[in-house]
C-alpha cells in the first residue's frame, strides 16, 4: 500500500520548500555574488576618442553595479517568494543582461590595451582561421558583416575546442544569441554608445574600421592558444 494522499501532499510541500527556508545567511550568499569593476589602461586610439572611451568605461561600471544590485534585490524578495514572484521573475530575466554586459566589456576593453598589434601570419590563430575559413581576412569579413547587422549588440567570434570550429554570433543586447559553453575569442561592441560620439548614428562602419585599426591581436591569440591544448 502506497503513502496516503495527506502524506503525498506533505512530501510535495517538503520537496518544493521555498528558498526562504534556506539557512545560509543572506549576507553570506550575497558576498559570493558581488563583482568589482575592473580597471583598463586604454592608450590613445585612432578613430575612437578618449572621451568616448571614458564614457564607455562608465557604462561598463553601470553593468557591474546593476548586477550586484539585482543580486541583492532578488535575495531580499526571496524572503517571500510567493508574494514577490512577479518581481523576482522580472529581475531574473534582467540578471543575465547585466552579467553579460559586465563580462563582454571585460573582453572588449583589453583588446584595445597595449597598442595595436597585427596578427602573426604564422601564429596558431592565423593558421586555424585559415584552415577553417580560408584566411584571416575571411574571418575579419565575417566579424564585420555580423557587426553591421541592425540592432544593439555584439559581433562575437567563438571557438569550439571540441571540433576546432569557429562560430560567429550577433548577440542582441548583451545576452541573446550566445553559443552556450563556447568561449569568446573576439568581442566587438556595436551598441550605438560605442560610436555615436565619434562617428554619429550612421557611423558604425567607420567605428568598426577604427576597432580593427586599434585591435591588439596578441590578446585574441592569448585567448585562443590555451583552448587548443
Ligand atoms: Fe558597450
Amino acid at each position: 500500500m502506497g503513502p496516503s494522499k495527506a502524506c503525498l501532499v506533505k512530501m510535495v510541500r517538503t520537496v518544493t520548500k521555498t528558498p526562504s527556508a534556506v539557512t545560509v545567511p543572506r549576507n553570506v550568499i550575497l558576498a559570493t555574488m558581488q563583482y568589482t569593476e575592473k580597471k583598463f589602461v586604454i592608450p590613445t586610439l585612432d578613430g575612437i576618442s578618449a572621451k568616448s572611451v571614458e564614457e564607455h568605461l562608465g557604462l561598463y561600471g553601470g553593468y557591474v553595479k546593476n548586477f550586484n544590485a539585482i543580486s541583492a534585490a532578488i535575495e531580499g524578495l526571496l524572503s517571500d517568494p510567493d508574494k514577490n514572484a512577479l518581481a523576482i521573475a522580472e529581475l531574473r530575466r534582467r540578471h543575465s543582461f547585466e552579467f553579460d554586459g559586465m563580462k563582454l566589456h571585460e573582453l572588449y576593453f583589453p583588446q584595445l590595451e597595449g597598442g595595436a598589434q597585427p596578427i602573426g601570419a604564422e601564429s596558431a590563430l592565423a593558421q586555424a582561421l585559415t584552415k577553417h575559413w580560408g584566411g584571416v581576412e575571411s574571418a575579419v569579413a565575417r566579424v564585420r558583416q555580423t557587426a553591421m547587422m541592425r540592432g544593439p549588440g555584439w559581433s562575437n567570434l567563438y571557438y569550439n575546442p571540441e571540433n576546432g570550429a569557429f562560430h560567429m554570433s550577433f548577440v542582441g543586447e548583451q545576452h541573446q544569441g550566445h553559443f552556450a559553453t563556447l568561449p569568446i575569442v573576439l568581442a566587438l561592441d556595436v551598441w550605438e554608445h560605442a560610436y555615436l560620439l565619434d562617428h554619429g548614428a550612421a557611423g558604425k562602419a567607420a567605428y568598426v574600421d577604427a576597432f580593427f585599426k586599434n585591435l591588439n591581436w596578441s590578446v585574441i591569440e592569448d585567448r585562443f592558444v590555451p583552448l587548443t591544448k
